[in-house]
């Protein structure tokens, strides 16, 4: 069977930003009765992933991987049933060597056993650590992906950043991190966003996603207005948006981001075509994603301390020539008409984002200049 090729960006959960190698599969059933009580299933979260730490310490005595008899005592194809069950779909993590970052065995020398197994189980996606491994990162993920696709059953394939797969021409994986990993931060969120100018044309449907890594949302440590400029940034990339918090304790600010759909329809997006930054000086910066339809999301970003009116225009973003735009505050559902211009008052590291759409009739000004180079 062809790789499998995901239309739009992953959508879903992993226990890695919050609870690390304190995972267990009671935790993972209730994530996954959570996502489907909150309504984040119905909103378009569909994986649940299990990362790092559930492996047994050694393989079985057939060689197979197993899991971790204490934590996930179960095993992994009654937690994939489980999953299932629910209207969800089931991830699980290796790494491409021996071990993984935290000791565990990994894929290493296993890649067709290691693919038969996760097949078996029913697994629908698999994180492809990296973890020091040694070799050539493309042609061990491409024999990876070889593993996976002679299983018969598609899977979705996350990698790391070694090697730049977003620079590979065959695309053997679906989605490849662009950054370290993200902390719960203001700094670390900011870091790995910024690690993705000028990279919007190595993604998009038919290509694979570009991945900022994780959301921290609702682990704590940052506002709710970083959070949803972190929120607003994903969407504007066309990041994976793959939830890092605890859904069983969820605050209804948390809540309300995380399920806002207009936000997810902008990361959702069938044109599939990611964002860029347009724009960046002093702390504000200006990023737009072209939409279907004709729509453009326009991110007004607001890095530093104070406040401050950031602006831009139809024309900047790449909006084709109007008598008017209606614009759409994804934030605050606030409507409203311009002729052009866009602006927002920002609050220190927060984003404003708004859809902004055509009106039908007719070109305003004569020519859509070759400035918009990011539509490409
Ligand atoms: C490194 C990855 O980047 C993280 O997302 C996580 O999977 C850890 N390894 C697990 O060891």
């Amino acid at each position: 069977p062809a790789p499998a090729r995901l239309a739009t960006p992953p959508m879903g959960w992993n226990h890695w930003n919050k609870f690390r190698c304190q995972i267990d599969e009671g935790i993972v059933r209730e994530i996954a009765d959570a996502m489907v009580s909150t309504g984040l299933r119905d909103a378009g979260y569909q994986y649940v992933n299990v990362d790092d730490c559930w492996q047994a310490a050694a393989r079985d005595t057939d060689g197979r991987l197993t899991s971790d008899p204490v934590t996930f005592p179960s095993g992994m194809a009654a937690l994939a049933d489980y999953v299932h069950a629910r209207g969800l779909k089931f991830g699980i993590y290796t790494a491409v060597g021996e071990k993984s970052c935290e000791g565990r065995p990994a894929s290493g020398g296993h890649y067709a056993q290691d693919a038969a197994t996760f097949a078996d189980w029913g697994v629908d996606y698999v994180k492809l650590d990296w973890c020091g491994a040694t070799g050539d990162p493309h042609a061990l993920t491409s024999e990876f992906r070889a593993s996976l696709d002679s299983t018969g059953r598609s899977m979705a394939l996350g990698v790391s950043r070694h090697g730049s797969p977003w620079l590979w021409p065959d695309r053997p994986a679906d989605l490849w991190r662009t950054s370290a990993d993200i902390d719960d931060e203001w700094h670390s969120m900011l870091r790995n966003a910024q690690e993705e100018a000028g990279l919007s044309g190595a993604a998009g449907a038919g290509k694979g996603w570009n991945d900022p890594d994780m959301l921290q949302i609702g682990n704590g440590k940052m506002s709710p207005v970083e959070y949803r400029a972190h929120f607003s940034l994903w969407a504007v990339l066309a990041a994976p948006l793959l939830m890092g918090n605890d859904l069983r304790r969820m605050d209804p600010e948390t809540l309300s981001i995380l399920a806002n759909r207009e936000v997810i329809a902008v990361d959702q997006d069938p044109l599939g075509v990611p964002g860029e930054r347009l724009r960046t000086n002093g702390g504000e910066e200006v990023w737009a994603r072209p939409l279907a339809g004709g729509d453009v999301a326009v991110v007004l970003f607001n890095r530093g301390p104070h406040s401050t009116e950031i602006r831009t225009s139809a024309h900047e973003i790449g909006l084709r020539p109007a008598h008017g735009y209606r614009l759409r505050d994804l934030w605050t559902g606030q409507e409203g008409t311009t002729p052009g211009s866009i602006s927002a008052d920002v609050p220190p590291h927060g984003a404003a984002l708004f859809r902004v759409t055509p009106n039908a009739h007719g070109p305003a000004w004569p020519t859509l200049s070759a400035e918009a180079d990011y539509l490409e």
